[in-house]
């Protein structure tokens, strides 16, 4: 380890401390602008290989990322981060389920056999929920195709009839390139609402329907593969190399070293195992410094910075240690910018303003727990409480949430004698509808921010935008103030919720 810098100084030099700045300390100094905001340009990295339209990331938490969150996110530009108290097998599958969300091409197509009876087939499709299926030999090749429409009573089909006497036999399919409009062009001209995907061999090997290509065209802002599909992110422990490989293997896109103190360096010599065990991008963190910084960028695809600041934390006073945000993620920028690695800010975003000040500071992206956790895409249920509703939202490590996973986050033992020493509280936040309205308000915000520097993209945004540093007056001023709020706005409250 590197022999400390102050380690023959007399106590009372540690007192001549630099300044660390958060949120609240800074404003964006207005600039001269033609940008009007909604022309403004969000797109950005999350990790050396993977962009996103809308550089926004929910938190890896298990009151806010699971497959529903994740697809919502992903739909809506942004990137969902399934958390870690899970099953591997648990987790895999709800990486799987944002993945295959809005598929263009269904690898796991529902198929028939010639010699199943048609009463067979009907409970089939309707227990697997498809209106119809391909129907293939032993070898995978496709004979035909039969629908509802096929087996309705009408048309004289008897139910211990076989498919094979069913089934349309004159099947249109498609080869494996296809693209959505070519798709649809071939079910306008034949009148049909599925197109096999087949190899050279005739084998099937996906399915193309209506219903998909529709779903998609809804999501045109949507962050998406270069297969089409959803971008997905998944949490690993620093320490959970099966984890990790598992995760990769069922598809997603970034893996996050998920650790409170990554600057820890077994954390940083098992980061790097996993980093050379997997196919998808890694990034590491939290860290909150440019040493941790240094430390990582020659393996890590992204860094991630937050010690202490979300709304559930409670790490900086358990443990006396911490940076504030906007220090924070500039020193660490300083590093990654020349190693071309992108950085996300995670935690302690309550406004719109944060989010964009983060990025000018030098994240690439954000990071959000606490502005989510309310929507109905995160998991748990919503209560009311004094007439007003709520959900539940708890840090990742508070006793709640390490009782239920392994505490690994926080370096905690697994001795389940052991009373843990949390550093994190379990909370209520209030109930705020559909996620893609949450987030509507906050690129809104985001590009507000940009108009006003005057900055149509995010790297000329983070080029050009300088920050004042704000009083404790200034702070007041900027919130509403000496007003009675009578109507709620749908992107402040004085509390940040
Ligand atoms: P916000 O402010 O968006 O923060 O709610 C979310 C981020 O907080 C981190 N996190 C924790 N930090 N104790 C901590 O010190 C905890 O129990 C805890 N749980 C989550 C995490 O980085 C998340 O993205």
């Amino acid at each position: 380890m590197a022999k400390d810098a102050h380690e023959d100084e007399p106590f009372s030099q540690k007192l001549r401390v630099p300044e660390a700045l958060t949120f609240d300390d800074v404003l964006l100094r207005p600039k001269e602008s033609r940008v009007e905001p909604d022309e403004a340009d969000l797109t950005s990295r999350v990790s050396k290989n993977v962009e996103l339209p809308v550089p926004v990331l929910s938190a890896a938490m298990d009151t806010v990322t699971e497959a529903d969150m994740g697809i919502a996110m992903a739909r809506n530009g942004g990137l969902g981060v399934i958390h870690r108290n899970l099953d591997v097998d648990e987790m895999t599958a709800h990486v799987e389920r944002v993945k295959r969300a809005d598929e263009l091409i269904i690898r796991d197509v529902v198929t028939a056999q010639p010699e199943q009876t048609v009463e067979e087939v009907d409970e089939m499709m309707e227990r697997e929920g498809v209106n119809g299926a391909p129907v293939v030999d032993e070898e995978n090749r496709v004979l035909g195709i039969i629908s509802g429409t096929d087996i309705r009573p009408y048309l004289e089909v008897g139910e211990q009839d076989r498919v094979s006497e069913a089934m349309t036999e004159e099947v249109i399919t498609a080869p494996k390139g296809v693209t959505a409009r070519e798709g649809l062009e071939l079910m306008y001209e034949h009148k049909i609402e599925r197109v096999p995907i087949v190899d050279e061999d005739d084998r099937l090997i996906g399915l193309v329907t209506m219903q998909g290509i529709l779903q998609r065209r809804e999501y045109d802002n949507a962050a998406r593969d270069d297969d089409g599909r959803l971008i997905a992110g998944a949490a690993v422990g620093p320490f959970e190399v099966d984890r990790a490989v598992a995760a990769d293997e069922a598809g997603a896109d970034v893996l996050f070293i998920d650790c409170a103190h990554a600057h820890n360096l077994n954390v940083i010599d098992s980061a790097r195992e996993i980093k050379q065990n997997v196919s998808a991008d890694v990034v590491v963190g939290n860290i909150g410094t440019k040493e941790a910084a240094e430390d990582l960028v020659d393996f890590a695809d992204g860094l991630k910075v937050g010690i202490g600041p979300g709304s559930i934390c409670t790490t900086r006073v358990v443990s006396g240690s911490g940076m504030p945000q906007i220090t924070a993620v500039s020193e660490v920028a300083d590093v990654a910018q020349r190693h071309d690695v992108p950085v996300i800010a995670d935690g302690g975003i309550r406004y719109s303003g944060d989010a964009i000040k983060a990025i000018a500071a030098g994240a690439d992206a954000v990071m959000l727990g606490s502005y989510f956790a309310g929507t109905d895409e995160a998991p748990g249920r919503v209560v009311t409480m004094q007439g007003k509703k709520y959900k539940q939202y708890r840090g990742m490590g508070s006793v709640g949430a390490m009782q239920s996973g392994d505490g690994q986050r926080y370096l905690k033992d697994d001795d389940e004698d052991e009373e843990y020493v949390p550093e994190g509280v379990e909370a209520a936040t209030p109930y705020k509808g559909p996620l893609a309205k949450e987030l509507h308000q906050l690129v809104g915000g985001m590009q507000s921010g940009m108009g006003y520097v005057g900055a149509e993209t995010i790297p000329e945004f983070k080029e050009r935008s300088e920050f004042v540093r704000v009083s404790a007056a200034g702070q007041t001023e900027s919130h509403a103030h000496d007003v009675l709020i009578t109507d709620e706005a749908p992107n402040y409250s004085p509390d940040g919720n």
